[in-house]
């Protein structure tokens, strides 16, 4: 394994990998930033570090690499690190578009190696256990649901270059904060029905950043469901929220960074007899237990899960909120390919020029 990006979110790549220990041995890390490459090998067991992802990739073959960079890297670093033969685990957002994801993903081989993206909230098995009752008719259709990522992030935090700014963000809550909880939602639903139109608004109320600090959207699924979806910077009271009201039962899920089981509460229907509500093991939602398929995919030689399509979805669903935020228009699935002003960029730049 390597890490490029010696960073804050580094040190959960290194609990993943130390959580499975037996597997996998840290061997490298680049960052630019020499000081902090040196920092984070002196925390690892024998990490050397490497001031290019480059010359990390050429000396050490790693067969996995984390990507823990700002977002306006992961495109590069990502299709650097494919053409070298490694495998990517990638951090959120992925990229900043859907045209650099589809570029990037161009670069995956048949059968690997392959990219997957950082969507941590999916892990926990309460989320499989909820998908599992779904399936199984337990709680009957989906009706609506309400998604929620209001938090709070000051003025230091914005202070950092990256943070704020299209450019190098490619985007504000909705993309980098709220799209732990939107691609939950999406990843909950999905057997049973996708997402077929999004209203939205956004909103700039107390940052000094070029991006929404605030937005809200209401979506409608293929299935018939409405769903809201409020993603915030400026929220002192921080919450992560989902709450889906079904035929047989309102399940809600309550928790900020990261749940366990008891994070998620079932209220049957008057006259509904018990639901199981509890999965056979709880095992919390963090990049450990994301990575523990990637891990089984990657020695499987199989598409790893948030990959692909799958690491697609709510991407696409990011984007055609801001489209229909920017427009005022309802965007459709589908509706945003190449052409579109919004395939190319979040803030649909093309649009706003004109
Ligand atoms: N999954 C999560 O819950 C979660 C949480 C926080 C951040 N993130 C994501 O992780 C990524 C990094 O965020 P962060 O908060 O750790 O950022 P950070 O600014 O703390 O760290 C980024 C690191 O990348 C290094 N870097 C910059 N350019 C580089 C280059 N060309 N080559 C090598 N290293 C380079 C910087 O020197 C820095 O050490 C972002 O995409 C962010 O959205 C994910």
């Amino acid at each position: 394994m390597a890490i490029v990006g010696a960073g804050a979110i580094a040190d959960s790549h290194l609990a993943a990998y130390q959580a499975h220990c037996d597997d996998v041995d840290l061997v490298a890390v680049a960052d630019v930033d020499e000081a902090r490459a040196l920092a984070f090998c002196a925390t690892t067991d024998h990490a050397k570090p490497y001031p290019d992802l480059e010359s990390l990739l050429v000396e050490q073959e790693p067969d996995l690499v984390s990507i823990c960079t700002p977002p306006g890297l992961h495109v590069e670093q990502t299709k650097k690190v494919l053409d070298s033969g490694a495998w990517v685990w990638c951090e959120k957002p992925p990229c900043r578009s859907l045209a650099e994801y589809d570029d990037m993903i161009s670069a995956e081989g048949d059968g690997g190696p392959y990219a997957s993206f950082v969507y941590q909230q999916r892990s926990g098995s309460a989320a499989a256990h909820f998908r599992d009752l779904l399936a199984r008719g337990e709680l009957g259709r989906p009706l609506v649901a309400h998604c929620q990522t209001t938090w709070y992030r000051d003025a230091a935090y914005y202070s950092v270059p990256w943070r704020g700014r299209w450019a190098t963000e490619g985007g504000g809550p909705a993309m980098g904060h709220g799209i732990h909880q939107m691609d939950l939602l999406l990843h909950l639903l999905a057997g049973e029905t996708e997402w077929a139109e999004v209203q939205a608004m956004t909103a700039r109320l107390v940052h000094d950043v070029e991006t929404e600090d605030v937005s809200a959207a209401l979506v409608r699924f293929e299935s018939g469901a409405l769903a809201t979806v409020v993603n915030s910077v400026l929220s002192p009271d921080e919450v992560s929220r989902i709450r889906i009201d079904c035929e047989r039962a309102t399940v809600e899920l309550t928790h900020l960074y990261g749940y366990v089981a008891e994070n998620w509460r079932y209220t049957p229907a008057p006259r509904v007899a018990e639901i199981p509500t509890t999965p056979a093991e709880d095992v919390g939602s963090s990049h450990a237990a994301a990575f523990k398929p990637v891990l089984a995919a990657h020695r499987a030689g199989k598409r790893p899960p948030c990959s692909g399509r799958d690491g697609r979805r709510v991407l696409e669903f990011v984007a055609s909120l801001y489209k229909a935020a920017s427009t005022g228009q309802s965007v459709s699935r589908g509706e945003i390919r190449p052409g579109d002003p919004f395939y190319r960029d979040m803030a649909g730049a093309g649009v706003k020029a004109g």
